[in-house]
Order: structure tokens, then C-alpha cells, then sequence
């Protein structure tokens, strides 16, 4: 048995301890410091530090973290020269390498306080190397983090051979969702194809679906909308998600305005990845140059589930990303004009719960008695603090044990 003392949790007026017995939560009551708790339970105080639900990460690439370097750098900095450049160099790839990087990459994001993520897969590759590879991560990691696998084909459905087939081998083989990349295959009836084909997979196998959707500055690239009547008259909305959707940023207001009736009944959810598509996008402008984010702000203020997420550490499409969620989150509200207090308030769902709910997992998700005891507590008191001073993870509890403690003063891991 183990007692978090004195845990400020999210929107709570008194500090609460959290029991725990056999990984997970048994209680969460007001902190009294009269409570008697048994001798054999172990005390831990959390200073009245802000404790919540551990970040979730839905869209990263695991295959591609620390590639940006070894398959050559993506000079222009375009989402395509990104995709020539892994398409040039994924063949040299092995299962062991692509593992060895893929557990760095998570490590860098469990030190930043995550323990869920959703991570895409290239699937176009006939030896589905990637796939292999992160299955057996998947496994290897479950105790320290949920992880869902799209099969994802970054060469296109149809525009890369067998692309689908590889999409629904990868599916039988143990992928949790069906991926799609509309606006990169070679014409917008093989985009609009796919979409479809995902959403027809995802029903046949039942899964979920996540479109890599309207990644680009192109007005005209309109794939979404597709996404959304196909979940809508399937009826399967709520299981799909559209990845960045970087286009509606530059779609006008009008077709905005008649857009988003159909996202409001569809209730997809939403990823918008802020620090790789305010590098990738807006390259082929001069001045005026485009943010290149979709509208996080018109969609939350819509009530749509929208969430923030790291897509890239150190891969050809973004030579930076240290899978720390704060740092995302810091940019996203910059980027998106989020930042007054009602929205800093409650700036911490887009990395967390309503990444929970785009993950389909909120209900084992979210901190009460008797799901598991999994946690973070961050260096701040408030969820305003928290934000203005990009506090740092200071512990991470899965299953009522740490992953990580940090020490206040120095920053260093104690644990
Ligand atoms: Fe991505």
C-alpha cells in the first residue's frame, strides 16, 4: 500500500491523498494531517504540487526519431523533401535499429511526462521492417506506456505498389489503426480513394482511423471533408481522427463556415502537431508567409475534441523534437492564439485528456478510484503557472511505482 500525500490536483480547492494498493487507486480524499494511515504504507508527500493524468503523445513517428541526421538533411525543410529523403535511405533499415531508436525516442517522451502514445508506422515497405520493429517495442514497453501502432503508408495508399494490401497486412499483423496520406498520393481521386479505403478497413477490422489529412498548404486540398461524411454515414466518427488538417488554415471563411456544420455533427477528433507544421509549412510562401496550423482555436471553441501532439524527434520532417509535450504545448497556444487565461486554464487538456479521448482510452484514462495509478506531478501549484513557467515533469507514478523523480533544486533524476 502507498499514499501520494497532499496532491493538488486539477480544479481542486483542497489538497487530496491518493491510496494506492496493488497499482491502483483506491481513495482520494482530503489531505488531513491527522490520517492514519497503517505502518507497512509507504508515504510519499507531493508538496501540494500539481498532479494529473501522464501526457499522451497520439501521433509520433518511432521509426523515424534520430534519423535526421544519418538519412541526410532536409535542406528546403518541405513535408516532401522530408518523405524523398526516408524514402531514399528506409531500405538500409533493420528491425534491431529501427527497435534501438524507437526506445530512445520513448524514453526522451516518458522523461517528459508521457505515458500513452499513438505512433505511426511506414507500412510502405514490402518486408514491413518498421511494422516488426515497433510491434515488438510495443510488447516489450507495455509497462511503462500504452502504445497504439498505425499502419501508416507514407508513400500513398495507391500511389506507392500495393500500398492498400501492405495497410491491411499490417492491419491482420496487430496495428491498432488504419492511416492514409490523401493529399500526397498522385491525384485527388486516388486521395479521396483512400480516404475511403481506411474508413472501409477500419469498419472490417475494427479499428480506428488517423489521415495524415490536407498536410500542406493547398487551398484546395480538401480531403477532410471526405473524411468526415464517410465517418458521419458510417457512423464510426468518434472512432476517427484527422492529423494535422494544415489546409483549413488556409481555406476561406465561407467554405470554412459550411465545413465545419459537417465537423460538428461528425465529431471527429483533431491532431495538430504545432512545432513540426510551423517548420514545415508555409515554405513555398514569400511574405505574407503562413502559420500553415489548422484552426485549434475555432474547432475548440466549436466543442470539437482537438489535441496537440510531438510528431518528430530528430527526423528528416523536423531536425528537433525532444518529445517533451510542454514545449509542444508552449508553441501550440502561441502559434494558435490561446493564450488568455481562459484558454491557459485549461491549456493542459490538449496534451492530455483530450489526447486520451482521441486515443478512445479516457475511460482507463483519467485519474479516479479504481483505474490505475498512473500520474505526473508537475513543478507548479496551478494550471496557470504550469503553463507560464513550462514547468518540468518532477515525477512520473505508473501502477503506483516511479518512472522518474526529479530533484527540485538541481533538476537532476533522483530516480
Ligand atoms: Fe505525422
Amino acid at each position: 500500500m502507498k499514499v501520494f500525500k497532499n496532491a493538488q490536483l486539477r480544479n481542486e480547492p483542497m489538497l487530496k491523498d491518493i491510496l494506492v494498493e496493488d497499482g491502483k487507486i483506491i481513495s482520494i480524499n482530503n489531505s488531513c494531517s491527522h490520517t492514519p494511515y497503517n505502518v507497512n504504507t509507504e508515504v510519499i508527500d507531493l508538496n501540494g504540487k500539481l498532479t494529473l493524468e501522464p501526457y499522451c503523445d497520439p501521433h509520433i513517428h518511432l521509426d523515424y526519431v534520430f534519423t535526421s541526421s544519418s538519412f541526410g538533411e532536409n535542406k528546403t525543410g518541405t513535408l516532401f523533401d522530408g518523405i524523398a529523403s526516408w524514402s531514399d535511405s528506409k531500405s538500409q533499415l533493420s528491425i534491431d535499429e529501427v527497435k534501438k531508436r524507437a526506445k530512445l525516442g520513448i524514453n526522451e517522451q516518458i522523461l517528459g511526462g508521457t505515458q500513452y502514445i499513438r505512433t505511426h508506422v511506414d507500412v510502405t515497405d514490402p518486408n514491413l521492417t518498421c511494422l516488426k520493429a515497433l510491434l515488438e517495442v510495443k510488447k516489450e514497453y507495455a509497462s511503462i506506456v500504452d502504445m497504439q501502432i498505425v499502419a501508416f503508408p507514407q508513400e500513398g495508399m495507391y500511389s506507392f505498389k500495393d500500398g492498400d494490401k501492405l495497410v491491411e497486412e499490417a492491419l491482420l499483423m496487430g496495428a491498432d489503426v488504419v492511416g492514409a496520406i490523401p493529399h500526397f498520393e498522385y491525384t485527388q481521386e486516388l486521395g479521396n480513394k483512400s480516404v475511403k479505403k481506411a474508413v472501409q478497413l477500419a469498419i472490417k477490422y475494427d479499428k480506428m482511423v488517423d489521415i495524415h489529412c490536407d498536410e500542406t498548404d493547398d487551398e484546395m486540398s480538401r480531403f477532410l471533408e471526405v473524411l468526415a461524411y464517410e465517418g458521419l454515414s458510417n457512423g464510426i466518427s468518434h472512432k476517427i481522427t484527422a492529423s494535422h488538417t494544415c489546409a483549413m488554415g488556409s481555406y476561406n471563411n465561407a467554405y470554412t463556415f459550411k465545413l465545419f456544420n459537417l465537423l460538428k455533427q461528425s465529431q471527429l477528433n483533431f491532431i495538430s502537431c504545432p512545432t513540426e507544421n510551423i517548420h514545415l509549412q508555409g515554405r513555398f510562401d514569400s511574405y505574407p508567409k503562413r502559420r500553415g496550423l489548422t484552426r485549434v482555436k475555432e474547432l475548440y471553441d466549436a466543442g470539437i475534441n482537438v489535441c496537440f501532439a510531438q510528431d518528430s524527434i530528430c527526423d528528416p520532417w523536423y531536425p528537433l523534437g525532444n518529445g517533451n509535450l510542454m514545449y509542444v504545448l508552449d508553441a501550440g497556444i502561441h502559434i494558435c492564439q490561446l493564450t488568455s487565461s481562459e484558454y491557459c486554464n485549461n491549456a493542459l487538456d490538449l496534451i492530455s485528456i483530450n489526447g486520451a479521448k482521441t486515443m478512445g482510452i479516457e475511460k482507463s484514462y483519467v485519474l479516479k478510484v479504481g483505474n490505475n495509478a498512473n500520474f505526473i506531478v508537475l513543478n507548479a501549484t496551478n494550471d496557470f503557472d504550469a503553463i507560464r513557467n513550462r514547468a518540468d515533469a518532477l515525477m512520473s507514478v505508473r501502477e503506483g511505482n516511479l518512472l522518474f523523480k526529479r530533484d527540485i533544486l538541481t533538476n537532476n533524476f533522483i530516480h
